[in-house]
């Protein structure tokens, strides 16, 4: 049956007829970081498509050499071999001390040698170690950085395309990262973007100052929303995991609040802008907190089924926390906007005076504003009525170290 019309020596030769064609079992089993917003964004299969050869560029300190061990530790983390790291920009022992809090990062193997200045034979060399050690993902740091040893005109073209090749044949996914001038160009040939499978910007919020990455290519069909990644002294968070973080969830969950809560009264009074990272993690905070003790009164009392519903998000200067009817939406330009005398002007006239027997600080405001856009997910609370106002008091009477 095959190429029943086109029977030309050339044409047998080189057409294929696409029912022929059979797409690898492998391309139908993504590799999986264990992250499901990461999973999203990388294809609609969700995970990273073996083969996909993917483009990460952002300005010097970004954080991509971050993101790239973090991704690359997660694949390991999910049952898959260990990623190999070809690292040029830092040695393998800066490496090492920068993603030490990255879990599963110790399993990675690094790789320093550079095949590649000694031409086509070192690449060759270089790809026998890679066929050999059969990684999850291979990560490249950085484009530019082996183009510059390699001394020829388009060494940044000859790299992505042995990559790319190698990506198709061992069916081994590549991160290459590149470098962005600071005007967050890309610095190197522009037609590189359309070589790859996928072009991945890592980049830092002006507004929040948060470090946040997004797939503006790609041709597996992920998504392409923006998604903040973190590194902190509680541990490493991508997306929305923050939310969801055990510490937040156990019912331990009340003495974090609280030292929240308390770091951010206790930094704010003093400054002329409200602390804006301070609030957001109390906010947090005080969220999980509300979901957790009114778990039961989900599915019957609110618009929403069940707390897991009630989805914190962030965005760049914005947390959110969506519900069927609205959104609580803390807006970094609004509460960093709050005088100190907030809390003497903020509220509906009718609320005014709960508030103001609460509120004796701009903090206090803010944290009322929270309480606030809760009650509003309760039926029967739509409106500012004075049922509502009594409503949030039981809150805030409850909640009576919000106010100490
Ligand atoms: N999400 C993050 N949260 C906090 N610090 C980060 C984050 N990502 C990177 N960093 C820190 O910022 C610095 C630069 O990160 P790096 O990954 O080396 O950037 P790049 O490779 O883009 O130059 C490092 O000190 C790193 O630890
Ligand atoms: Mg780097």
């Amino acid at each position: 049956m095959k190429l029943q019309t086109i029977n030309g020596l050339l044409s047998a030769k080189y057409l294929k007829r696409a029912a022929d064609i059979i797409v690898p079992e492998k391309m139908f089993s993504p590799i999986r970081t264990m992250n499901d917003e990461l999973d999203a964004a990388f294809s609609e299969l969700r995970g990273i498509i073996p083969s996909q050869v993917v483009l990460m560029t952002g300005t010097p300190g970004t954080g991509k050499t971050t993101l790239a061990s973090l991704i690359a530790s997660r694949c390991h983390h999910s049952g898959h071999r260990p990623g190999v790291f070809l690292s040029y920009e830092m040695s393998d022992f800066q490496l090492k001390l920068q993603a030490k809090k990255i879990p599963g990062f110790e399993n990675l193997l690094l790789c320093t040698e550079e095949f590649h200045s000694r031409g086509k034979e070192g690449l060759h060399e270089l790809h026998n170690l890679l066929v050999e050690s059969q990684p999850s993902v291979v990560i490249v740091d950085s484009l530019q950085k082996m183009a510059a040893k390699m001394r020829i005109p388009s060494a940044q073209e000859e790299l992505v395309s042995f990559f790319t090749k190698f990506a198709k044949e061992t069916f081994i996914p590549v991160i290459l990262i590149g470098h962005c001038g600071k005007d967050g160009s890309y610095a190197g040939p522009a037609f590189l973007k359309h070589e790859v499978d996928s072009h991945l910007e890592v980049y830092v919020d002006k507004e929040s100052r948060e470090r946040f990455f997004k797939f503006s290519k790609n041709r597996f069909g992920g998504t392409t929303d923006p998604y903040v990644f973190r590194i902190t002294n509680e541990g490493v968070f991508v997306g929305n995991e923050w939310w969801s973080k055990p510490a937040l969830v156990d019912d331990a969950g009340d003495t974090l609040l609280r030292a929240a809560i308390k770091d951010f009264k206790s930094s704010g009074s003093t400054t002329a802008k409200m602390p804006w990272d301070k609030f957001r993690v109390a906010a947090e905070y005080l969220v999980h907190d509300l979901k957790r003790r009114d778990a039961n009164r989900f599915g019957t009392e609110t618009y929403v089924s069940s707390p897991e519903r009630v989805k914190m998000t962030y965005e760049g200067s914005r947390v959110y926390c969506e519900y069927k009817n609205g959104r609580l939406n803390f807006s970094r330009k609004f509460f960093e906007g709050f005088s100190t005398k907030a809390h003497l002007s903020l509220g509906y006239k009718s609320e005014k005076p709960t508030l103001q027997k609460y509120c004796k600080t701009r903090e206090e405001a803010a944290l009322w504003a929270i309480l606030h856009e809760w009650v509003h997910l309760f039926k029967g609370y739509e409106k500012h009525t004075k049922n509502m106002w009594s409503e949030i008091e039981r809150y805030a009477k409850d909640y009576n170290y919000l106010w100490a």
